[in-house]
């Protein structure tokens, strides 16, 4: 038997090798382009390739569907000793071998961004194939498939080869719905280089509609001899009994191809290319290129192939390939002491670029959605893209804004086009109460990162049925950044539960709470609006003081939840509460006046101030529990029938780690109650086996007063996986308050774990979750990669910005320093890269050490020290030169 391995790293951009990948049915991994190019490619080269949902060129798959062979991507080679090989590992006998003695088949991946070869070879056969794949990086929307085949042996040998790639070639939704009759629709020609569909009508829900796609397959040998023929219809290629494994036109060598240029129209189509004989002395290699292609104008295939179908070609663009990502993910460059998780972190860097792309449908795990992104998704990817590529995202904050409603909610379904916002699908409004907190957040790192506090002061349309709000005088109506926020913290401030919490609607950051809309409460949540509320406060005394804005203008409808300026308040009061927020509604129920009114800054803050305090207080009054066994924490939730989620119960102590993570975030908690909760969690939640810390402990019931999630089989997903998400949040909430170390092991106890591959079967990165046998599941995308590098590079390294100057506030622990006492950074700050080095030679802890000097180029930098960080103004970083030898170096002492 194999001996399974882990991967390895083998360079330092995070390529990798991996021994036997096939013995793990549920790997995948991603190629794409910035041109919405998507495919997913497993070991055996199984998996899809799509545009979107309704352009699918190879047959959608599921999880499930990797370990059956029907939509592989297949290259067949026939030898003059009547034996049949594929080179992809697809035939009937390789399975059938796969758990035998005489498994004579040697499988090695290796793969980098963005590419993805395996090597396999046949001692049995003396072949040896390497099949290599990536999508080129410019606009076409291609895969290209190299498959090389070495003559291992030691006489020549004869070899009739076939590639063999299905062409689904229409919408996912016809896997199901007229799979057959989608068939009909087909035109399919052979062309010089290959096969060809192109339907003739899109047939599906939206309406049939004259379709313009066209699907391809074409391909040359390296040297760039076209195929002699082609199969290109399934049902004649596998035979009348064969399969896909075992195609009868190769198992028979059958000859019978057609030439190019004939039409067959109305059936499945295969990109099957057979190509002339060829014999290979031993040690002899041929190469054959394939390109999978979809084409949106009018189907140039022969183009495509003139392009690419040859060696030199595909060599060229697979360097432009690597050298293009090189420079992406370059823009954040970890360097601690453990080269290993240097390398790991240039996957998870790729990840939000790829969640940009594939938004949360298009691989394997992800087999729901349509595509696109939900409104949380959207905004906290942009929290990483703020890191790597500062300069269009600006724009896309600020687009994003006009999908918020004037009721505070805002439109679900996000189009393609930036500030694109559809009303919901199926028109069920479903309201999530933590989406008004994200743009927060997002805007707050941008206007940090950037010193740009004119933003707030930008114009912006609100979302209102499909379209843009009008006012009642049917103009469309605009408010500033500012009256956003306000929108979606004050209707959320005065919208309680009976345990004065804001309530939970259809869900919070946990999807799969969504069984509580009347009386449900997140307390979590309430917590994360609460520290928003202060620092929207201090965001207006920056105002003040830097831009001397004395007066902001908003809708007047709002001074109604700006009570504190004109009335006394009752924020103990439910019933006060949820008055004042009908009150709003009522007055913005037949649209908005339009009519806007001023409002001293003085008192805008005071009244923030004044809502954020009280729930500081309120949640340290009312929900930090002790439980009887002496633990600490605070209680995340009330049901649907408005009783507390945590603390002791019958069936097993109830915790959740969300319900610590937002309020340590918005620092409610002191120190010492910090202290506590940790403990508690590493007490209830923190598990090795999963790679850390739970979502929540094992409830042992169904609560349905709560969600969907309680049916989840425990230790699964939403139900109490090590959710990489809220890990990670946990991470940076303690960081954020100072426990460096606690805030490691987080990050460590995952990353541990993911390397872990005989238990974590994942390549690098950072997946969504961990199940309850230690599987990283639905990898690539996941918010949670984006969270993971902001807590590196602003908690870990703590390079950050402060209303647009730099900090500088390490919290390294002592291993992540390498033998010389050094940890490094590079990023991009002020438009200028930085390597940023700290000393620490003494290796001490975060807790002891402080910042001695601070150097830029070698000389003594102009910096102050606030609070223990170093900040060092905007104007020194802005006068560097463009290059990216700037070096800031940092003494810890
Ligand atoms: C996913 C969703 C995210 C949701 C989370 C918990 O997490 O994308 O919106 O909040 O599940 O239900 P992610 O993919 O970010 O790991």
């Amino acid at each position: 038997m194999n001996q399974l391995n882990k991967w390895k790293f083998t360079g330092e951009n995070g390529e990798f090798e991996l021994k036997h990948p096939d013995k793990s049915n549920y790997l995948y991994f991603p190629l794409a382009n910035e041109a919405g190019m998507m495919s997913a490619i497993t070991p055996r080269m199984h998996g899809d390739i799509k545009t979107d949902q309704n352009t699918f060129a190879m047959r959608p798959v599921s999880l499930e569907d990797l370990h059956n062979t029907k939509s592989a991507r297949n290259f067949w080679v026939s030898t003059d000793q009547g034996e049949v090989w594929s080179a992809t590992g697809n035939s009937a006998v390789q399975f059938s071998q796969k758990f035998t003695e005489d498994n004579s088949e040697e499988v090695k991946l290796k793969a980098g961004p963005l590419w993805h070869k395996i090597t396999r070879e046949n001692s049995n056969l003396n072949l040896k194939s390497e099949v290599l794949n990536f999508v080129p990086t410019n606009t076409d929307i291609v895969e290209l498939m190299e498959i090389k085949l070495t003559n291992t042996g030691s006489r020549s040998t004869t070899l009739t080869p076939t590639a063999a790639v299905p062409i689904y070639g229409r919408s996912a939704d016809n896997l199901r719905d007229h799979r057959h009759v989608t068939s009909l629709l087909n035109r399919i020609e052979t062309i010089d280089h290959g096969v060809m569909v192109k339907p003739t009508l899109s047939f599906d829900e939206r309406g049939h509609t004259v379709n313009n796609v066209s699907y391809g397959v074409v391909g040359a040998t390296g040297s760039g001899e076209k195929p002699e023929g082609f199969f290109p219809i399934v049902e004649d290629f596998i035979g009348k009994g064969g399969n896909l494994e075992w195609p009868e036109t190769i198992v028979d060598n059958k000859d019978n191809y057609l030439k190019a240029g004939e039409s067959i129209d109305g059936y499945e189509a295969i990109g099957a290319l057979r190509f002339a004989d060829i014999t290979l002395e031993p040690g002899e290699e041929v190469s054959y290129i394939i390109v999978i292609a979809i084409d949106e104008s009018g189907g140039n295939f022969a183009e495509l192939a003139d392009k690419y179908c040859n060696q030199k070609s595909f060599v060229y663009y697979l360097d432009k390939n690597k050298e293009f990502w090189k420079e992406k993910l370059d823009t954040v460059q970890v360097q601690t002491g453990d080269s290993e998780f240097n390398n790991w972190m240039k996957w998870v860097t790729l990840q939000p670029i790829l969640r940009r792309i594939y938004g949360c449908s298009f691989l394997p795990s992800h087999d729901y959605g349509r595509g696109g992104r939900g409104w949380r998704d959207l905004w906290q990817d942009c929290l990483a893209l703020l890191l790597m590529e500062p300069e269009p995202v600006r724009e896309l904050l600020y687009n994003n804004f006009s999908g918020v409603r004037i009721d505070g909610s805002n439109a679900t379904i996000i189009g393609s086009e930036p500030g694109e916002f559809k009303a919901d699908r199926n028109n069920i409004r479903r309201v999530w109460m933590d989406h008004g907190a994200w743009p927060f957040l997002t805007t707050k790192l941008y206007i940090d990162q950037s010193g740009d506090l004119e933003f707030l002061l930008r114009d912006q349309t609100y979302f209102d049925a499909g379209s843009n709000l009008l006012d009642k005088e049917n103009n469309i109506y605009q408010g500033s950044i500012i009256e956003h926020f306000l929108v979606q913290h004050l209707t959320h401030f005065f919208g309680v539960g009976e345990n004065n919490n804001f309530l939970l609607k259809n869900g919070d950051w946990n999807d799969g709470l969504d069984m509580a809309p009347e009386k449900g409460e997140s307390v979590a949540f309430t917590a994360l609006y609460g520290s928003n509320l202060l620092e929207l406060a201090d965001l207006f005394k920056s105002l003040k003081e830097k831009k001397a804005i004395d007066n902001i203008e908003l809708a007047r409808e709002l001074l109604t939840l700006l009570d504190t300026i004109n009335a006394d308040v009752d924020y103990d009061s439910t019933e006060y509460k949820n008055q004042l927020l009908g009150e709003y509604h009522n007055r913005c129920q037949d649209g908005i006046s339009g009519q806007k009114i001023k409002v001293s800054i003085n008192n805008l803050i005071s009244d923030l101030e004044t809502k954020g305090h009280w729930i500081r207080e309120h949640l340290n009054q009312n929900e930090w529990l002790e439980n009887n066994a002496g633990h600490n924490w605070y209680n995340g939730y009330y049901d649907n029938d408005g009783q507390r989620l945590e603390g002791d119960h019958s069936e097993g102590t109830r915790m959740t780690l969300t319900g610590q993570v937002f309020p340590i975030m918005a620092g409610i908690p002191e120190d010492q109650q910090i202290e506590k909760i940790i403990n508690s969690v590493d007490h209830y939640l923190k598990d090795e086996s999963v790679g850390g810390y739970r979502l929540n402990t094992d409830f042992n019931e169904i609560k349905t007063n709560l969600g969907r999630l309680f049916g989840f089989a425990y230790g699964h997903k939403e139900n109490g996986a090590m959710f990489s998400h809220m890990a990670v949040m946990y991470s940076n909430a303690l960081y954020k308050q100072g426990f460096a170390s606690a805030g490691h092991e987080v990050i460590d106890s995952i990353y541990q774990h993911c390397q872990d591959f005989e238990t974590s079967r994942i390549y690098p990165g950072i997946p969504e979750y961990i199940n309850q046998r230690g599987q990283g599941m639905y990898h690539y995308l996941t918010g949670s990669a984006s969270w993971l590098l902001l807590t590196m590079v602003t908690e870990v390294f703590g390079v950050r910005g402060e209303l647009g100057d730099l900090v500088l506030d390490p919290k390294l622990v002592p291993s992540q320093f390498d033998e010389t006492g050094r940890a490094k950074i590079g990023t991009i700050f002020a438009d200028k890269f930085l390597n940023i080095c700290y000393i620490n030679k003494d290796k001490l802890t975060a807790k002891d050490y402080k910042i001695k000097e601070v150097k830029l180029n070698d000389s003594p930098i102009v910096h102050e020290i606030k609070d223990g960080y170093a900040v060092i103004s905007r104007e020194i970083i802005e006068q560097l030169d463009n290059d990216s030898n700037n070096q800031i170096q940092v003494v810890l002492n």
